[in-house]
């Protein structure tokens, strides 16, 4: 199958199968006390400084263990109505951590200290959630990318509050390749406190991690990591995959390809009769509408999701192995459907 469903379509990068293959030999000590976790973790202090790193069996359970770590069960979490959290995690951190939600409408799926500022008056009366941390996607759920200093902004707003700041990172390699700065310039520079890095929709088989840059949420963590049943006691193929994502550069090529992908197919549709763009093309996701006539037909050769059945919005995803050939081959297909 070729498709532009998701990027978690996609398979394993051969470099992540091998490192696999690497840390697939005798006897380790598990639950992350062994010597590839150590390799890794001594990688991602190297990229990003004073870090505490927890590894995650998907994005799901990073999110948890983030917000488990940073809210008490009568505080609330800010996000927009997009956000993976809210939606597409059937309540798993209210379920488990007791905290609430407060959702923000959203034009292009960021958060602005505008539009939070209203819910600060819920600060200091009991009969309010509490608010307490402010998360953000990165790349948003809407395929955007919140720049630099829009991070910055946010981050001082939310700290000037006493508030924390959460990424959920399961595409940050696209966003930060993107913003074509370093990975620590786009994350604990700008402020934020905790976040996880996305490692399945960038050529993983499995695995996510939990960065922590905050002191006082490092003091917790570990324990909140097995609460929220997220410590492997085979960490050890986790960890293997995060050394060959941050080796050799491998998390930027892969996810600038894609999001190179992603330019190439806007680039290739503008003007098509019908097709309208809804969001700008940041990263490796492009929104789309398209007449309502050819979705079908179109989705029966390629695999895609409807983002907005009233509107006949599409999402198409751009993966590491997304090819130019597909591409090329997709529009094809699309550009004889509305002509
Ligand atoms: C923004 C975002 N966060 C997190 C996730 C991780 O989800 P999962 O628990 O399926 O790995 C996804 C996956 O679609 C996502 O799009």
């Amino acid at each position: 199958m070729k498709s532009f469903a998701s990027d978690n379509y996609s398979g394993i990068h051969p470099e992540i199968f091998d490192a696999i293959q690497r840390a697939n030999t005798n006897h380790q000590i598990s639950y992350g006390d062994d010597e590839f976790t150590e390799e890794t973790n001594r990688l991602f202090e190297r990229i990003f400084g004073s870090v505490t790193v927890l590894y995650t069996f998907n994005g799901t359970g990073a999110n948890v263990t983030c917000l488990k770590c940073c809210t008490l069960p009568f505080q609330a979490v800010i996000c927009s109505e997009y956000a993976h959290i809210l939606a597409d995690e059937c309540g798993a951190p209210t379920q488990s951590i007791g905290c609430s939600l407060l959702p923000l409408k959203t034009t292009d799926g960021k958060l602005t200290p505008e539009q939070i500022k209203p819910l600060l008056g819920r600060i200091g009366n009991v009969h309010n959630t509490q608010p307490k941390v402010i998360s953000i996607s990165q790349s948003t759920e809407l395929g955007t990318v919140y720049t630099i200093a829009e991070l910055k902004k946010l981050c001082d707003f939310a700290h000037s509050n006493e508030m924390y700041v959460h990424l959920d990172g399961a595409r940050i390699s696209n966003a930060v390749a993107a913003l074509c700065v370093s990975l620590k310039e786009a994350t604990v520079d700008c402020g934020i406190d905790i976040m996880s890095f996305g490692g399945t929709k960038n050529g993983l088989m499995i695995g996510e991690a939990v960065l922590i840059f905050n002191e006082k949420l490092k003091v917790n963590a570990p324990y909140f990591h097995k609460q929220t049943a997220q410590l492997f006691s085979k960490n050890r193929f986790i960890a293997a995959q995060f050394s060959a994502l941050l080796s050799n550069n491998l998390w930027f090529r892969m996810a600038s390809h894609a999001n190179e992908m992603a330019k190439l197919l806007e680039s290739m549709i503008i003007g098509l009769p019908g097709v309208k763009m809804t969001q700008s093309v940041d990263a490796n996701a492009i929104f789309v509408i398209i007449p309502e006539n050819i979705i079908q037909a179109l989705r029966s050769q390629y695999p895609f999701y409807e983002w907005d059945a009233a509107t006949h919005e599409q999402r198409w995803m751009c993966s590491f192995d997304t090819t130019k050939e597909e591409v090329t081959e997709f529009v094809r297909v699309l550009r004889r459907l509305t002509t």
